[in-house]
């Protein structure tokens, strides 16, 4: 068993003068009994301060696509800040990451603004949303997270006891404090299913400025929607006038070279990114079609932000394109990593008879303890997933070395080895045996 007596310590010390010595409250949920602090990470692995080496699928919630500290990436930026860290200009590498962005995305007149944070970025899409089609409402998903704002911070994974019936869907706001005014911009729609929204259309439809998702659901399951649903919400959308708009903070420069609008073939009015965007520094990209765009362009749409196109984060997207350009089978080689854990994960489920499953992409997917094959949404998942399973498996394979995040979500990099992806799977094996013990008691 790994001790964790330096982290507990300093988890003391933190909370005297960081507000419950965390600074993003999901860090909380570290499978450890306090959260832990981390001395230093390199490609798949990361350190604690008591010396306890994990194989991370956390990877800061997404972004470290190459791993933790990529060199290339490292020198790249160290060398560009001898230049200037801000300088509240433009500058020419600021360019190239927006036309390498969109050669990427392969989408024609197609314009982008910078950001910080996807939090941010999704901020100025809901506020270009209603600028451009002059409408006030907007509809979100049950499951689907895109900050945490307050316009939009409602039902991401709300207690069904609470959300109201399947067919007219509460907003359930994921904090006290937030402005309750916001709750009557929101229509919350379950997800999947394109009868809801085309009933929300009948009720509303000129009212709705746009419909905003995660394409692929990352922060619920990791599910692919139903064949062909993706594209009814978007005739849906242009049929009353109203906009379509992705949010790939993470599938995004992850899943495939042109990310979700690649992997429906659907180009959506308007995407934002930022995780995997820049290998773990901060920044965020809308990017959307020049003629809502230039709302933006020509000030309408207000946008602004000191920390926007920073050199340090325009240096890290430059270099992680040129890295995903360059390499032919970039995403592909991710995805078959990911695929050998998910087929790995669920081979055990059948030889341990477990009711562990997982589902998603390679790249990133989800681990939850359900006996469904397929959770097609959050009502889904909260009547059919048993997150205290899925809690307690992760507090037994943290203690064999494998760090994995408290929603589920696994992420893979091109950092992670063959030999990782089966030392993974071997502690697996065992946790589930542990795991199926302890509930047999
Ligand atoms: C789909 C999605 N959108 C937006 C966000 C918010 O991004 P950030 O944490 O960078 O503010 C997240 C964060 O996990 C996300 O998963």
């Amino acid at each position: 068993m790994n001790e964790i007596n330096n982290s507990k310590k300093l988890y003391s010390k933190a909370k005297k003068y960081i507000a419950g010595g965390i600074s993003s409250q999901i860090r909380v949920l570290e499978h450890s009994e306090v959260p832990l602090f981390i001395s230093n990470a390199k490609g798949s692995k990361i350190w604690d301060v008591d010396g306890n080496e994990y194989i991370d699928y956390i990877q800061g919630m997404g972004p470290n696509i190459f791993g933790h500290a990529p060199d290339f990436l490292n020198e790249n930026v160290s060398k560009e800040i001898k230049n200037g860290m801000i300088y509240a200009a433009q500058f020419d590498k600021e360019i190239e990451v927006a036309e390498k962005s969109l050669e990427i995305l392969n989408v024609k007149d197609w314009t982008v603004r910078f950001a910080s944070s996807g939090t941010e970025i999704d901020q100025l899409l809901i506020r270009l949303m209603r600028g451009y089609t002059n409408r006030q409402l907007f509809v979100k998903f049950e499951g689907h997270y895109h900050g945490w704002m307050d316009s939009i911070n409602y039902s991401v994974h709300p207690d069904l006891e609470l959300a109201g019936d399947s067919s007219s869907p509460e907003a359930i706001p994921e904090s006290k404090g937030m402005d309750q005014n916001t709750k009557n911009s929101v229509i919350i729609a379950r997800w999947n299913d394109i009868d809801h929204l085309k009933q929300i259309f009948e009720k509303y439809g000129n009212q709705i400025a746009g419909v905003l998702m995660e394409p692929i659901l990352a922060n619920t399951n990791c599910i692919i929607p139903d064949d062909g649903y993706i594209q009814s919400v978007k005739k849906l959308c242009h049929d009353n006038g109203s906009l379509i708009a992705f949010d790939e903070v993470i599938t995004g420069f992850r899943i495939l070279k042109g990310s979700a609008k690649e992997y429906f073939d659907v180009t959506p009015d308007l995407s934002t990114f930022a995780k995997s965007f820049a290998g773990g520094f901060p920044i965020a990209m809308l990017a959307g079609k020049r003629e809502i765009m230039n709302f933006i362009a020509d000030g309408t749409v207000y946008h602004g932000g000191s920390f926007n196109s920073n050199v340090a984060s325009i240096a890290a997207a430059n270099a992680s394109l040129d890295h995903m350009i360059g390499d032919k089978n970039f995403f592909y080689n991710l995805e078959q990593k990911g695929q050998k854990l998910i087929h790995g994960i669920n081979a055990l489920s059948k030889d341990l008879d477990i009711d562990i499953h997982a589902q998603g992409l390679g790249s990133v997917f989800s681990i939850s303890f359900t006996e469904k094959e397929h959770i097609r949404d959050w009502r889904d998942h909260f009547t059919n997933c048993d997150e205290n399973k899925y809690k307690s498996f992760c507090e037994i394979a943290f203690k064999k070395g494998i760090r994995l995040s408290s929603n589920g979500r696994v992420h893979l990099s091109t950092a992670h080895t063959e030999n990782d992806l089966e030392k993974t799977l071997e502690v697996f094996k065992h946790s589930l045996i542990e795991l199926k013990q302890k509930l047999s008691r």
